[in-house]
């Protein structure tokens, strides 16, 4: 048997990992066997030499196998699930989960924490006093039958391989890999016991994938993967060129999508949320005018509804989603726009960043988010400012790293005399 240095250097150098390598390696790094310095440096290695399909297939079957597998084939619903391979102000997931179960689906939803410079639905999920994302399969099951939606973490049971790769690769600048991102999203999906999947991948400059050609190879590799297991899958490539929404951090993230529970969206968001959910109902065999029934949910209430039944079935504190006291930042400041002129365009992982710098992430592993930090663009690509003008309000609980988000953020703006390009929202959807 080849030890860990021996398989750090055959895909250091081009070679395939067999899938026996692949299980030594993930199963005795999860059990604590292989240390976090030599799966750092086989990341790195993967992350720059790709792996075969055959490699990320058994990858990923590797991560799904860490823990259980769940099934909810019996319910009397389409079980169904969306996934986002990341970005900045990416809120969808609250949004998009409470819609769909109010919309007549069950979603067993498992999500990550924030990821490199991209936020994480579980962080938002924990800044929810008394929410715990942690219980127990049982109880998520008993949950997802009962209110129709249950969203949790990675546990010991259910992908622990996945959870101890994803914090490693948080903080080793090893995410932006096809191989590893099939293998983290599809083992949380199919782990998951779904019959139906949509997956927004994102492009742009605050995206893994930067570009169309590279989201679209994403996309078809997931799908073939979620295919490989019976899943149904649907995707959409959309724009992340600039923040999704207006708000991005922790608490901040949370409290837009309560706004926009509450039908309250910005225009962007709101297309992205409409697309994916018709997508899902799609796949759930749902017919008619899927959009109009999605858009009510969200008027009446229902969708709100089904996320504080949620939220108070898994130790919320319902009361407190509306609660100004809650994760109030102690520090304020915003940014103005230096000239006159047309928002140009902004560096959206620098923005991500920037949450990062003002505490809202992980610069390493021990670090504890602060739900505060974050910011709200007060303008969007396309808009006009006079000089001066309020553009960005970014708060946080320590004054010193609001001055370094501030200047990152300050840095990442480009104002212009001309107009920016027009620029598609979703670029693509697949059926
Ligand atoms: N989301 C995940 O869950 N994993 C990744 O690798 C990227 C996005």
């Amino acid at each position: 048997m080849k030890s860990a240095y021996e398989l750090i250097q055959d895909k250091q150098t081009g070679k395939e990992n067999t899938p026996e390598e692949l299980k030594i390696l993930v199963n005795g790094f999860t059990a604590g066997d292989i240390p976090a310095y030599q799966m750092s440096a086989w990341l790195m290695a993967v992350y720059f030499q790709g792996m075969t399909p055959g490699e990320t297939l058994a990858y990923t079957r590797v991560m799904l196998e860490s823990g259980r597998r769940m099934d909810f084939s019996y319910l009397d619903g389409f079980a169904v699930d969306k996934h986002s391979t990341g970005g900045v102000g990416d809120k969808v997931s609250l949004i998009l989960g409470p819609l769909l179960a109010a919309c007549g689906c069950y979603v067993p939803m498992i999500s990550g924490r924030g990821l490199g410079h991209t936020g994480g639905t579980l962080d938002k999920l924990d800044s929810i006093p008394g929410y715990r994302t942690g219980i127990e399969l049982d109880e998520f099951k008993k949950i997802v039958e009962t209110v129709g939606i249950s969203m949790i973490g990675q546990t010991d049971d259910i992908c622990p391989a996945d959870r101890a790769v994803y914090a490693l690769r948080d903080v080793t600048s090893t995410v932006a890999s096809l191989p590893l991102i099939s293998g983290s999203i599809m083992s949380k999906k199919i782990a998951e016991g779904i019959s139906g999947l949509v997956l927004d991948i994102k492009c742009g400059n605050g995206a893994f994938m930067r570009t169309e050609e590279e989201a679209e190879l994403l996309a078809r590799l997931l799908l073939k993967v979620g295919q490989d297991y019976g899943l149904k899958v649907s995707f959409s490539v959309t724009d992340m060129n600039q923040p999704l929404g207006n708000a991005a951090g922790i608490w901040c993230e949370v409290r837009e999508s309560i706004d926009i529970l509450k039908n309250q969206a910005p225009a962007d968001i709101l297309e992205v949320i409409l697309t994916l959910g018709e997508q899902a109902l799609v796949l759930a065999g749902q017919e008619g005018n899927l959009r109009k029934k999605l858009s009510r949910a969200l008027q009446d209430g229902s969708a709100y509804e089904k996320f504080q039944q949620m939220v108070s079935a898994q130790g919320g504190a319902a009361a407190s989603l509306e609660n100004p006291a809650t994760n109030t930042p102690q520090y304020e400041t915003v940014i103005t726009a230096p000239v006159e002129g047309y928002f140009y365009q902004i560096d959206t992982l620098q923005a991500g960043l920037a949450v990062i710098a003002l505490g809202g992430g992980r610069k390493i592993q021990s670090d504890t988010p602060d739900p505060t930090a974050g910011f709200i663009l007060l303008h969007k690509i396309g808009d006009t400012l006079k000089a001066g003008e309020p553009l960005v309000k970014l708060f946080c609980s320590n004054s010193r790293k609001l001055e370094e988000g501030k200047l990152i953020l300050s840095r990442a703006v480009t104002i212009d005399t001309k107009p920016p390009d027009a620029r598609k929202l979703i670029y693509g959807t697949y059926p």
